[in-house]
């Protein structure tokens, strides 16, 4: 698959690496620096490369937008026309100081983006684990280890279906919630699970996994 990154920060940095090293082809795009850029590349190894936005965009089978909530507007507007395209956001919808979020209850980031951008198919997805636990669960899914749980939403079934793809090469059990509505519940759900990887003293190293159990 090819993979557009737009902002290549502690989440698209690290979810770019391992696109790249579960063979996707990456391009990197959206950092202060392009020296960045072309580092993260060749660590990714691979096909990865760093590009601008609308690099990343042209020829994307799917783009992963992961920038703060104040920077959408300007890497949209970079990207160009995303007509068409799949969108796996991780954004959170955060205010200026990251103590809270900005859309919620009514409505939620990923649904405002999907208004943005209303050609293409946003999904919701990877905005519910801290990124420093994203390696762990890639490295720990080749020894076959239980996977841990990753919950996405959309309403477009095939972009629904290549989150999904990517979300298992990660190392995750995909978790669907069902429309974009219901990231409403998934993007307060990760501000929860921020608060116990970088509150607590056990470290942010956190994934979590839902188990169904039979009625007694
Ligand atoms: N971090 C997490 O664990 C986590 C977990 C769940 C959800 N999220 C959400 O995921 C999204 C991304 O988070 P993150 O932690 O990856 O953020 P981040 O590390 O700050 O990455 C954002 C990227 O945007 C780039 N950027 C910022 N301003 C720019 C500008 N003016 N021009 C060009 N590039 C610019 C940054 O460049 P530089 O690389 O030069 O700084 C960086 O590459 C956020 O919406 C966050 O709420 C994060």
């Amino acid at each position: 698959m090819r993979i557009g990154i737009l902002g290549s920060g502690l989440m698209g940095g690290k979810l770019g690496t391992i696109f790249a090293r579960a063979g996707h082809e990456v391009v990197f795009s959206y950092a202060r620096s392009s020296q960045k850029l072309k580092h993260l590349a060749r660590e990714a190894s691979g096909t990865a490369r760093p590009g601008t936005p609308r690099e990343a965009a042209e020829q994307a089978d799917a783009l992963l937008l992961a920038v703060h909530w104040s920077r959408i507007d300007d890497v949209l507007d970079q990207a160009g026309d995303l007509s068409g395209k799949v969108i796996l956001t991780c954004s959170l919808p955060m205010n200026a100081d990251n103590s809270g979020l900005i859309v919620a209850h009514t409505s939620s980031g990923a649904e405002a983006l999907a208004k943005k951008v209303a050609q293409a198919h946003v999904v919701s997805a990877f905005n519910t684990v801290p990124s420093e636990v994203l390696f762990g669960v890639f490295y720990a899914s080749r020894r076959k280890t239980t996977r841990p749980s990753l919950v996405y939403c959309g309403d477009d079934g095939g972009a629904k279906k290549l989150t999904a793809d990517l979300i298992k090469d990660v190392g995750f059990d995909p978790v669907d919630c069902g429309s974009l509505r219901i990231a409403r519940y998934t993007e307060p759900f990760g501000l929860l699970m921020g608060e116990i990887a970088y509150g607590g003293k056990a470290g942010p190293e956190l994934a979590y996994r839902f188990e169904r159990f039979a009625e007694a």
